[in-house]
């Protein structure tokens, strides 16, 4: 039975959990260098969900001016930690990779392979932390974090690789030739891709990871997944490999996350179409046309970015038309089952998910909000069929198998809707539209959510609902193919209108801004809401400053205007590019990580805006990070002590041989992506 929010005790399942699978010799022999630090109980899924965390005080923060060297620059007060840097070794007895090795490809042979497929991967994405220990004063010493690993940076791995990231044709002839003459390559770099479940602890001087504690494991390129929900066993996801489709190998492409009321670890699978080849030949020669249907809204390239198809023949589409169909979906990982595969949760939709973030309703049932993060695409929310029971793990398990797909629609009047993706036959998701059962309706969720008239927006990322007010927020990245004037484009074979609409009100919007939205009766399984502009994300100093919600109706903005939430002090608010990840800390204040690769633009950080009170809107920056790097994972420990981060692709826009940065190792070694932990000198909430 479900109980109300206010009387959530997470701590009380999880120690049972925990007292099942983790012994308490395991955790006291994993943690002993830890401290001297007294065990408390443990709260597995405290501050993770609608009346669970409390509202703390939020320590004055002096913010920082945006940096453009390669350094990482934190606010006075604050330090950090490095936590794991890609090589780092997870098992005791490993030094981790020598980044010195790079200079020439000598070490690129198979037990390279092996030994990556132990370490940390290769740039790190989303964070969340699952705590296992806490001192009697209720501080955070001990816990799972889980990691993504989204992809490789080849050309800051491998000596004279070459091609790049480009998409050129000599890119790709030149990429092929060195993928072809490296035969370890794409192994190592599927070894390198996936999640992370490792334990961290937090001793004297700051985090650091425990090599070899249980629960510790690499999923990687090829690890065996289950598939559930409707799509399992679905023919259009049936390969040579695996005709019952039931199990897939590997997740990759992770971009961000999140975490279930019921502890465990969503991984949301992105960019998949960068990894595949040969897609478009096979398109063009095949007579099936439900797999050409299948493929119309995620077209597969002809060429891959990453060269895997020349060396592992499942990512060659036209020897398996079918596999990246069984790819694009969230992943649910439990950290305290380190035997179960991951999930690939196939209700929750495919598309290009960005992260998945949860909310419990009054009634138990359980929301997760999802972003599907390309230009003019759509913002999702899945609602579970069945209560969440904090008492029982094993009801928790499948919830995510049963529920409802819903995708957004924003009105200009501030309302909105959220459209149920439901095989109908009465409905326009029938068999004469093509979606003869759900798995049809889960497989094409794109499709499905043009047929049902969802507002395609400006590259949807991180979805955030607040722990305390329950206002969901928004993260829209940038869109700068955002049209002023009414513009109909027929593309992929959909009627899309580029013109700016409220929700996405500026042209050529380079900078990206975060919505609001209130679910009716602030309860997350509704199926209204209403909506406003949280903020017009830019650089406050030049342009308009608007200050009032009133003037920001679409054809009157332009692509400089900027808006934070109605805050009227110009000086006093940081300029922002490019929002990708949120969070909130305990005291429920909104933080938010960027992504931009504008070369003009100071480098990418971590800012912290006030969504209550007299001071929201007022954003001020925390962090900067180093050249050619983003910020993301944005996760906070339940005592908001520490902030978990993770810098990725430090470097990107260099190559090995011309290097753009060397962090976080500095002396010239090549760059790498790290987890770092940020903490205040007088050890207050971040
Ligand atoms: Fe991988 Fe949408 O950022
Ligand atoms: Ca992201
Ligand atoms: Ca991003």
């Amino acid at each position: 039975m479900f109980k109300p929010p206010s009387n959530h005790n997470f701590s009380a399942s999880f120690d049972a959990v925990l007292a099942e699978r983790v012994s308490r010799r395991q955790l006291l022999t994993s943690a002993a260098a830890a401290g001297a630090v007294g065990l408390a109980t443990t709260s597995w899924g405290a501050n993770m969900a609608a009346g669970t965390t409390t509202r703390a005080t939020a320590a004055p923060l002096q913010g920082i001016a945006p940096q453009t060297g390669d350094a990482l620059v934190l606010a006075a007060g604050y330090r950090h930690s490095l936590l794991a840097r890609w090589g780092d070794p997870l098992q005791r007895g490993d030094a981790g990779l020598r980044t010195a090795a790079l200079r020439t490809n000598d070490w690129l042979d198979d037990s390279a392979v092996d030994a990556q497929q132990q370490r940390f991967g290769t740039n790190c994405d989303a964070l969340a932390y699952f705590p296992l220990r806490r001192t009697r004063r209720n501080q955070d010493i001990q816990g799972y974090l889980c990691v993504n690993h989204e992809y490789v940076n080849a050309e800051l791995v491998f000596a004279d690789y070459a091609g790049g990231r480009r998409s050129s044709m000599n890119a790709v002839e030149a990429r092929r030739a060195w993928t072809l003459a490296q035969p370890h390559s794409v192994a190592w770099m599927q070894a390198a891709h996936g999640v992370t479940v490792m334990q961290v602890r937090r001793g004297m001087r700051g985090w650091s990871t425990i090599p070899g504690a249980v629960g510790t494991r690499r999923i990687t390129a090829n690890t065996p997944c289950d598939l559930s929900g409707p799509a399992r066993g679905h023919p259009l996801l049936a390969t040579a490999a695996d005709p019952r489709a039931t199990t897939v190998l590997g997740t990759f492409a992770n971009c961000a996350g999140g975490k279930t009321p019921w502890g465990t670890y969503l991984t949301a699978e992105e960019n998949i179409d960068d990894y595949f080849g040969r897609g478009a030949s096979m398109l063009a020669s095949t007579a099936d046309g439900a797999l050409v249907e299948a493929y119309r809204r995620i077209p597969p390239p002809q060429h891959s970015i990453y060269g895997w198809e020349y060396l592992d023949p499942r990512f060659d589409l036209q020897r398996n038309p079918q596999e990246m169909l069984r790819h694009g979906w969230i992943v649910e990982i439990d950290p305290l089952s380190p035997d179960d595969p991951p999930r690939k949760r196939t209700a929750l939709g495919r598309f290009k998910h960005e992260g998945a973030n949860t909310r419990i309703a009054p009634d138990g049932r359980v929301a997760a909000y999802m972003g599907d993060d390309e230009i003019f695409e759509y913002v999702y929310k899945f609602v579970t069929r069945d209560a969440f029971d904090p008492g029982d793990r094993a009801h928790n398990r499948d919830l995510l198998d049963h529920g409802t797909l819903y995708v957004a629609r924003f009105d200009a009047d501030g309302t909105g809707a959220w459209l149920p993706l439901v095989h109908d036959e009465n409905g326009p998701l029938n068999s004469r539209a093509g979606f003869h059962n759900q798995g049809d309706v889960v497989i094409k969720a794109r499709g499905a959510a043009d047929l049902l008239g969802a507002t395609p927006m400006d590259r949807p990322e991180d979805i955030e609902p607040s722990p305390l007010t329950g206002r969901v927020y928004i993260a829209c990245t940038k869109n700068a193919e955002r049209e002023a004037n009414e513009t109909l484009t027929l593309l992929s074979g959909r009627y899309l209108e580029l013109a700016a609409n409220t929700a996405n009100p500026r042209p050529d919007n380079r900078s990206g801004q975060v919505i609001e939205l209130i679910e009716t009766a602030d309860d997350p399984t509704a199926t209204s809401f209403s909506w406003h502009v949280f903020l017009l994300a830019g650089d406050p100093a030049t342009g308009r400053f608007l200050t009032d919600a009133a003037t920001l109706a679409a054809g009157s903005l332009a692509a400089t205007d900027t808006y934070f939430a109605g805050y009227a002090e110009r000086a006093d608010v940081s300029r922002l590019h490019c929002p990708d990840n949120l969070g909130f800390d305990p005291s429920g204040r909104l933080w938010i990580v960027t992504d931009s690769d504008g070369k003009d633009w100071p480098n990418n950080g971590c800012y912290v805006v006030p969504t209550e009170g007299a001071e929201r809107g007022r954003l001020r920056q925390l962090m900067s990070a180093p050249t050619g790097s983003e910020v993301c994972g944005c996760e906070f420990t339940p005592d908001g002590r520490t902030l978990f981060l993770s810098i990725q692709h430090p470097g990107e826009g260099g190559t090995l041989e011309q290097p753009v940065s060397d962090w976080p190792d500095r002396g010239g070694l090549p760059p790498r992506a790290a987890v770092i932990a940020i903490e205040r000198d007088d050890g207050r909430s971040v």
